[in-house]
């Protein structure tokens, strides 16, 4: 998202050359406006330290300087820790937004305690962080919005198929990171993988799995490779920008519920990675009607995608199935798993 916005913030230069002017006023005005906000430290002396104030919390004067004390070092410069860095806004924003900041910092249980071996920061530094995360409206206008069949959309349509396809456990995932490439979450990919928005061929993640060299082509065999369709997808998520989007189909279909349509796509896409081939995960095949349907028949496919008590959750790693696509397995099971 970052490079994309970089780009066209360039075509807005150069194209339009008539608003040159207006741009550089805008500059210099918000250049003058942000020193207006500048904390004046006569007028406001430093609070003793036993006390904490989160009245007045900015990113400039309040969060650059705790990130700049306890995660910079790892966290900047041009090998950044887990791919992350945090004195990148849009990285920040991210890790803001989905959670992982908050929960590495207050030591949550399935976050990796940060700052990384060192203690834990102050409260007070945790809850001026807190304080900074919820009174920031973070823009991401792609949230929550009604899926366009000519979009591609990364959380609905790219992670699930990298994730399954190639962010499993001695390939991409954050642990192994073969070759420094890690592909289960968008700030990795984008920047581990050099996914280049608008430029498939520039990208190492598009080279990845055109490669005609079956020793060099991702997934390495024995995976197969991805399809002519999920190899199309991947370079039109591209060349539409490689935005971090999602969508929600507000319109679920769970009436005419068909294994070509609906069952197998889902498999094909978010499970087929780790149960195809000779990649067996927990002895199980999805290729084709008949194992699915063998397991559906045995309820373990219901269980695990549903997350229910006794099954390991499905798709490993991954996020759960939205509810339309449970609503169409439990559909598609209780039709009597038809081959059609
Ligand atoms: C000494 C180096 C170091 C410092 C200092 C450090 N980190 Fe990290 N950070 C790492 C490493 C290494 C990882 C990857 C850990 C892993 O995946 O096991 C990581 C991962 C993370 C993650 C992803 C965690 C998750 O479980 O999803 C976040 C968020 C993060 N760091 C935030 C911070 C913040 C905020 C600070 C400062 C308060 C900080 N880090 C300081 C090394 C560091
Ligand atoms: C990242 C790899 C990975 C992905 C993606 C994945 N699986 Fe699995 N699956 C596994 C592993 C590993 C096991 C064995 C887990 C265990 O025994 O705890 C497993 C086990 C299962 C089981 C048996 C669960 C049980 O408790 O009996 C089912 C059913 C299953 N997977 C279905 C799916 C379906 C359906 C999807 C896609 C929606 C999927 N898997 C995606 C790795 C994966």
């Amino acid at each position: 998202m970052l490079y994309f916005r970089q780009q066209s913030f360039k075509n807005n230069i150069f194209v339009k050359n008539s608003k040159h002017i207006w741009l550089f006023v805008l500059v210099v005005s918000l250049f003058t406006l942000s020193c207006k906000h500048e904390p004046d430290d006569t007028a406001n002396p430093e609070p003793p330290a036993d006390e904490c104030d989160t009245t007045l919390v900015t990113y400039n004067a309040s969060v650059i300087p705790i990130l700049q004390n306890n995660c910079y070092s790892c966290h900047s410069g041009t090998v950044p820790s887990a791919g992350l860095d945090l004195s990148n806004y849009d990285q920040l924003a991210f890790v803001a937004q989905n959670g992982s900041l908050m929960g590495a910092i207050k030591h949550e249980p399935g976050f990796t305690p940060m700052p990384d071996g060192l203690p834990k920061l102050s409260d007070c530094d945790i809850n001026t962080l807190a304080k900074w995360i919820s009174d920031t409206t973070f823009t991401d206008p792609d949230i929550g919005q009604e899926c366009d069949p000519d979009t591609v959309y990364f959380q609905n349509e790219i992670l699930p198929l990298l994730v399954s396809s190639c962010g499993v456990a001695g390939c991409h995932d954050p642990e192994t990171a073969e070759d420094g490439v890690i592909l289960t979450d968008y700030t990795s990919i984008m920047q581990t993988a050099d996914v280049r928005p608008g430029n498939p061929e520039g990208s190492d993640l598009y080279e990845m799995i055109t490669e005609s060299d079956p020793d060099d082509r991702m997934p390495p065999p024995p995976n197969q490779p991805l399809n002519a369709e999920q190899i199309a997808r991947i370079e039109r998520w591209i060349l539409q920008g490689a935005l971090d989007n999602s969508c929600e189909n507000n319109q679920c279909d769970t009436l005419n519920i068909t294994f070509g349509e609906h069952i197998f796509p889902v498999i094909q896409n978010t499970c087929l990675g780790c149960h195809s081939g000779s990649v067996q995960s927990g002895g199980i095949l999805l290729t084709n009607h008949s194992q699915i349907a063998e397991i559906a028949a045995s309820g373990r496919l219901l269980g695990a995608i549903k997350h229910q008590n006794g099954y390991s959750p499905m798709p490993q790693n991954g996020a759960r199935l939205n509810q339309c696509i449970i609503t169409q397995f439990e559909k598609w099971i209780s039709d009597g798993t038809p081959n059609n």
